[in-house]
């Protein structure tokens, strides 16, 4: 892990391997080890930078976090670490950080990859829910919060057949800063409809969700891939809402594929 002071905060992350820069942000409440099995199988190939986004892992907790606070977070750490152009994608709330760095820094995106997200913002009802999590949170800690957000996070077959995984996601959602949670909630509840963006992306995109996901739904993703041109879809069979920790290795697949495919 190397820590930089960018934006007035002391981001961790991990920047590992060579080639092409590729930026892997996490969701909520994780963060940066979200990826440990992606940056393994790819590392021999790429370049691999998974930041923990403001609030969470071992970056600074801060007051606010929005989805263009973190965006400009990440266009921060890339000047820091003199990449001028990157392969940047997203789970869920990285999704949406990966929607506002593209829609801010668009010059800077060789290639985009959504997973598990969506690009609607939040309807009343979900920014209602989201701020009750954020008092919740702050008053009784994140024991309570990820304790029920777990079950809707993975399937059930995953909670069934991987309680190694069940226990990791667990300590993971604990571990995270409760103030740093309350930040991206409030964060998330404030963000833009991006659905108009998905017109305008003109670089490779790759579009992965769970066939269970629960919270971000295979329709969305279909959605979303039929909205941006030239991009392609693919459905982890059986995961829910965290499809690389659940299906790692058919996820690293087609990343892969993806990413190879790029270089030609
Ligand atoms: C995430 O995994 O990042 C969250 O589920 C996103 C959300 O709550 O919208």
């Amino acid at each position: 892990m190397t820590r930089a002071r960018i934006n007035g905060i002391e981001m961790a992350y991990d920047d590992v391997g060579k080639g092409q820069p590729v930026v892997l942000l996490h969701g909520f409440p994780f963060n940066r080890t979200m990826w440990r099995a992606q940056v393994e199988a790819l590392q021999d190939a790429y370049r691999l930078v998974t930041p923990d986004l403001r609030g969470h892992g071992e970056t600074q907790v801060v007051e606010t976090a929005t989805m263009d606070e973190m965006a400009e977070d990440v266009a921060a750490l890339l000047d820091e670490l003199k990449i001028e152009r990157a392969i940047v994608g997203g789970l869920s709330m990285g999704g949406y950080v990966t929607l506002a760095f593209y829609q801010k820094f668009p010059e800077r995106v060789r290639a985009l990859i959504l997973a598990d997200t969506r690009p609607q913002d939040d309807t009343d009802e979900a920014q209602a829910t989201r701020e009750q999590q954020a008092l919740k949170a702050l008053l009784e800690g994140m024991e309570p919060v990820a304790d029920g957000l777990l079950p809707k996070v993975i399937s059930e077959e995953t909670f069934e057949e991987q309680p190694e995984l069940v226990a990791r996601l667990r300590r993971m959602m604990h571990g995270t800063d409760a103030r740093g949670s309350a930040a991206a909630l409030r964060g998330m509840a404030a963000r833009k409809d991006q659905t108009a963006l998905l017109r305008k992306i003109d670089v490779p995109t790759l579009v992965i969700v769970g066939s269970r996901d629960a919270i971000t739904p295979p329709e969305v993703s279909h959605e979303m891939q039929s909205e941006i041109r030239g991009s392609r879809l693919e459905v982890m069979d059986g995961a829910g809402h965290v499809s690389n920790l659940e299906r790692p290795a058919e996820f690293n697949r087609a990343l892969q594929q993806f990413l190879d495919g790029l270089q030609n």
